[in-house]
């Protein structure tokens, strides 16, 4: 009872100091940050832009940086699949660091292979601090295989096929595309894991970098939405972390199965006990949600 008390007496006079006009850059909101999927950019009305100002609406004040990759519209959409993903997080990477409104720290929402991106970010750059990671029909194990594009870029997924035909593990292709970067192939596990320059890497295949363990801990949560009807992503459970099991190319694995968690090598299975790994799922295809399953679902982790 007494110790209660001089703890309410102390606390008082630090209540009446921090209760003043504190200027708040952000007026109270946490800031958001957007990474689009393959074949989309910033700012498309229909996408990315809706997106934004329908966040910008239900959170007044809020900041939503929307990211860019390249100088406009037309670069950011063709780095999608073009641009080195190394290359593009730490673009993103020097470009958050700098940008002074997310210096209390941020959340962060990815869109596709935007979603495995901004993971990236997390395990890489700690500062400024990532606080929750969004992922919208990420592809967290990779993909094997590319069904169908989404929206516009059918033309593109043509030359994309060929080319991991070709070889998805060869330096060439894992240089200059993409969706090769992010390409796991259960059946040539060897060559993924040793060629794999973006996924292997961030996933741990090759050593356990600590650094990315602890980085990856630091997120309060990391939410992962599955579409149950995705056309686009193959294997869909890998919005889940979950993949084809090593060998084969039929039997799936779920996260908690998988070597990655057993030996948790990324931190994962400390993070699931901790609570802090949120998986939803919505109805329908690959990125279609409504406003109202939005604002039900995923709002709440951006207020
Ligand atoms: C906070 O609100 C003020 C006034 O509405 C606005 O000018 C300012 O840009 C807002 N800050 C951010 C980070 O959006
Ligand atoms: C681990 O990740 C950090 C951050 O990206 C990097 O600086 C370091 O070189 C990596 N270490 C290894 C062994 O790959």
């Amino acid at each position: 009872m007494t110790a209660t008390l001089l703890c309410l007496l102390l606390a008082a006079p630090v209540l009446l100091v921090t209760s003043g006009p504190v200027r708040d850059p952000n007026n109270g909101t946490v800031p958001l940050v957007l990474w689009h999927g393959m074949g989309d950019s910033c700012c498309n009305p229909l996408s990315m832009g809706a997106i934004k100002k329908m966040i910008e609406g239900e959170i007044s004040g809020i900041y939503v940086l929307s990211l860019m990759i390249g100088k406009n519209v037309v670069q950011d959409t063709e780095n999608g699949f073009f641009l080195d993903v190394n290359e593009q997080v730490s673009m993103v990477c020097n470009h958050l660091a700098q940008d002074p409104k997310l210096k209390g720290g941020y959340n962060a929402m990815g869109f596709s292979q935007g979603a495995q991106f901004l993971r990236a970010v997390a395990q890489r750059c700690p500062s400024p601090p990532m606080k929750t990671l969004i992922s919208v029909g990420g592809q967290h194990q990779g993909v094997y295989g590319l069904p169908r594009c989404p929206g516009e870029s059918s033309h593109f997924c043509d030359l994309i096929r060929k080319a991991l035909n070709s070889g998805a593990y060869t330096a060439l292709v894992q240089k200059h595309l993409v969706q090769a970067q992010y390409w796991h192939d259960p059946l040539n596990d060897d060559l993924y894991k040793k060629y794999s320059l973006f996924l292997a890497d961030v996933n741990q295949e090759r050593v356990v970098n600590e650094t990315y363990k602890k980085n990856l801990q630091l997120l309060e949560k990391f939410v992962m939405v599955k579409f149950l009807q995705d056309t686009v992503v193959d294997p869909v459970d890998t919005e889940w972390f979950g993949f084809l099991k090593t060998g084969q190319a039929k039997e799936m694995e779920t996260l908690q199965e998988s070597v990655l968690y057993k030996e948790d090598r990324l931190g994962l299975a400390a993070m699931d006990k901790a609570g802090k790994l949120v998986f939803l799922a919505s109805e329908g295809d690959h990125l279609q949600f409504t406003q109202k399953w939005f604002n039900a679902n995923l709002l709440p982790y951006l207020r």
